[in-house]
């Protein structure tokens, strides 16, 4: 389905993706592979029109420093080295590379850059972003220098006769203010790409290849109502119609209206074949008596895929499972994982536990943006596509400590509220990721004459890009007002609204 690719990869660096995101977009398909997972012999069988070499933390003489055969620079197929990336192609190539004793270069940084087909259409000074100790200090022979800063006196290098380049500072970063026309310069003067990898193309593309593979099979899907299973139910509708069943779990533990949401807009708008499993009072005694985050989360996937696999035993005779996997759930860093922080649920445990002929994911090649761009095409609502994340564990991570009815119909309301009054007020652009949390304290009020004692709901607002990191939202303080004065008032239980304004990092996004 692809024409032509380009390679990342990857030696740790914090912005991998970022490269094959922008890469991308200029409609050229990139894929990342961690660098010690793929040799020079299947880099060349898979016809890939380019590399890059992604910075990483390491120095190149450290000992277990990432490393590649420098065959690659001989295999014929054009390089781009960013950071990292360039000082280890210069190592490979016999160059020399030193720590700045000034400290390195972090930041917009002014750059001046020569004549060359990566600098083609780029002002000879311009701002790039820098983030580096180690530098070029010698370039291999066969090299020219194509840049250099005040502090830095070879920020970019190439030898032309092998299509090699290197930058010591990040254009994938919009920082770099001619970032994207050097990627451009690379991709489409150096590497010869035609930019054809499109949207629209991957729509039908996808749609035409599952009806043909997965003729007069029957596919089971679990419909979560985020994003990517919504998505991936509605491609595969078109591809399959009735041979698609997918399966609603509503284990009592999402929004307030959002079952009926989901319900209404694929079975009744879109026509599909859907199956609501209403589980909510097996899941609240389940975690009856449970306090613990972790335990929560565990129980409350266990009892998921129970449910699934009861659905799917009673519908018997199904092949194939299709799950809503996308490319940042697959992909592998190229330095192993960080620490877990907490488990995190979705659906994506399943085909371990049950028996399926095959288990497809048509999504598993594209970012978050993409997928809302397939899923817009698609014509899903806004609602769905545009739907802020929401964890797997649901509602019983925002309710602290032990979850009952009570409990949850509470969150509900409260969280009703600021939703809609964040919306009303115009601020939902203004924040990623919005929620009212049901906090276990419970505090003096008054009401009327009389004293009440009634919990604490804790509003949440977090501005971020990637949700690794997250600022507190700073939401204007009438919205806040409003929202603590219906919440308070119309919420039966609540005598008071507190705004949560930590960071992540050290708090997290969620409270559990
Ligand atoms: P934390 O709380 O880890 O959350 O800072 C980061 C982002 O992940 C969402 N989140 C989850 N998403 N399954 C998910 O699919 C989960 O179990 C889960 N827990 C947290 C959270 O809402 C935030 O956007």
């Amino acid at each position: 389905m692809v024409n032509e690719k380009i390679l990342v990869l990857d030696f740790g660096g914090q912005y991998n993706q970022l490269i094959a995101r922008r890469v991308r977009e200029q409609h050229v398909y990139a894929e990342i592979k961690p660098y010690n997972k793929i040799t020079v012999a299947e880099i060349k069988e898979s016809g890939y029109k380019g590399i890059i070499l992604t910075g990483g933390p390491d120095s190149v003489y450290d000992n277990n420093a990432p490393c590649f055969d420098s065959a690659i620079l001989d295999a014929g197929i054009p390089v781009l080295g960013i950071c990292y990336g360039m000082q280890l192609m210069a190592y490979m190539a016999g160059g020399l590379i030193c720590n700045a004793e000034s400290g390195g270069e972090y930041g917009k940084t002014k750059v001046y850059v020569k004549d060359s087909r990566l600098f083609k259409g780029v002002p000879e000074e311009n701002i790039c972003w820098m983030s580096h100790v180690d530098y070029v200090v010698r370039v291999p022979v066969e090299f020219r220098v194509i840049a250099f800063t005040d502090k830095c006196p070879s920020a970019a290098m190439c030898d032309e006769s092998r299509n090699l380049y290197g930058v010591q500072f990040h254009p994938e970063v919009t920082h770099s203010v001619y970032g994207s026309k050097m990627l451009a310069n690379f991709l489409f003067e150096i590497c010869h790409c035609s930019g054809d990898w499109k949207m629209e193309d991957f729509v039908e593309t996808t749609i035409a290849y599952y009806r043909k593979h997965l003729a007069g099979k029957k596919v089971l899907l679990a419909l979560s109502g985020g994003v990517d299973s919504s998505v991936t139910a509605m491609l595969l509708h078109r591809a399959l119609g009735q041979n698609l069943t997918c399966v609603f779990v509503d284990h009592g533990l999402l929004r307030k209206g959002e079952c009926d949401f989901v319900e209404n807009v694929f079975r009744q708008k879109f026509g599909m074949n859907l199956i609501r499993v209403n589980v909510a009072d097996r899941f609240l005694k389940l975690l009856a008596g449970i306090t613990e985050p972790e335990q929560k989360r565990r129980i409350i996937g266990k009892s998921f895929i129970r449910v699934f696999e009861e659905v799917a035993k009673a519908l018997g005779d199904i092949n194939v499972l299709a799950q809503g996997t996308i490319y940042p759930d697959v992909v592998e860093s190229g330095k192993g994982d960080s620490a877990m922080i907490k488990s995190h649920h979705n659906v994506g445990g399943l085909p371990r536990l049950m028996d399926f002929e095959e288990v497809v994911e048509p999504l598993r090649d594209l970012f978050k943006d993409e997928v809302r761009e397939v899923g817009e095409r698609l014509g899903i609502p806004n609602e769905l596509v545009w739907r802020q994340p929401f964890p797997g564990p649901g509602l019983a991570v925002r309710v602290i400590g032990e979850v009952t009815e009570e409990k949850l119909s509470i969150l509900q309301e409260a969280d009703a509220i600021f939703r809609e009054e964040v919306v009303n007020s115009g601020c939902e652009f203004m924040t990623n990721q919005y929620f009212a949390v049901l906090t276990d304290l419970r505090s003096v009020g008054v009401k009327g004459d009389a004293r009440t004692y009634g919990y604490t709901i804790a509003l949440r607002a977090v501005s971020t890009d990637d949700f690794m990191t997250a600022e507190w939202t700073r939401l204007p303080y009438e919205l806040l007002e409003k929202v603590s004065n219906r919440i308070t008032n119309e919420v039966q239980g609540i005598t008071r609204v507190v705004y949560d304004i930590t960071s992540k990092p050290p708090a997290t996004v969620e409270w559990e």
